[in-house]
């Protein structure tokens, strides 16, 4: 079964990651969304179990996709849960340099895991976690940004 990994910090999870996900879900078996602890970002906005129940919510129609949180190297992680493919959205050439880093490391770390990048779509290419939470905290309306499922989650 080909099994692919779409890992990220997923604080809060926003159309652009939705765009990503319900894409590469058509080209395989299952995905999983897997919500990592980045140890050189602080510890976030929504604790990760909330960014769980989000993110199960906003893909509830998507068959084959699951959610699970994991610590530690993703490398480990894809391979305890059978996955030799991951996935990540690009929007920039920014996100382009570090994603290659990621995928060259990941890859020396583990021959056979092949990193596949996704071309964000265009509209979603300024959106990120950080600008969304940067709108909460001027009570801006975020309701474009991010899965209307969510929208009432959050409140923090
Ligand atoms: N749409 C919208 N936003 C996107 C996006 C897309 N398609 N693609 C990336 N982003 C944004 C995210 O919203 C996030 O924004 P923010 O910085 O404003 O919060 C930013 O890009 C970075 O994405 P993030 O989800 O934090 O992923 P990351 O690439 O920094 O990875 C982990 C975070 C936890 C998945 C990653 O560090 C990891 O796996 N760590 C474990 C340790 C490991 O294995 N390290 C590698 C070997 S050393």
């Amino acid at each position: 079964m080909k099994v692919a990994v779409y890992p990220g910090s997923f604080d809060p999870i926003t159309m652009g990651h939705m765009d990503i996900i319900s894409r590469s879900s058509k080209f395989f078996e299952k995905i999983i969304v897997a919500i990592g602890h980045n140890h050189n970002k602080a510890k976030g906005m929504f604790p990760v179990e909330k960014r769980l129940e989000m993110i199960k919510l906003a893909t509830k129609n998507m068959d084959n996709v699951e959610v699970h949180i994991y610590d530690g190297l993703l490398i480990d992680f894809a391979e305890k849960v059978g996955a030799n493919i991951i996935i990540k959205g690009v929007r920039n050439s920014k996100d382009f340099e570090y994603e290659q880093n990621m995928a060259l490391i990941n890859n020396s770390l583990k021959e056979g895991v092949e990193t596949f990048l996704l071309v964000a779509d265009p509209k979603y290419c300024f959106i990120s976690s950080s600008m969304i939470r940067e709108l909460m905290y001027f009570k801006k309306d975020v309701t474009e940004y991010v899965p209307n499922e969510i929208m009432h989650m959050l409140k923090t």
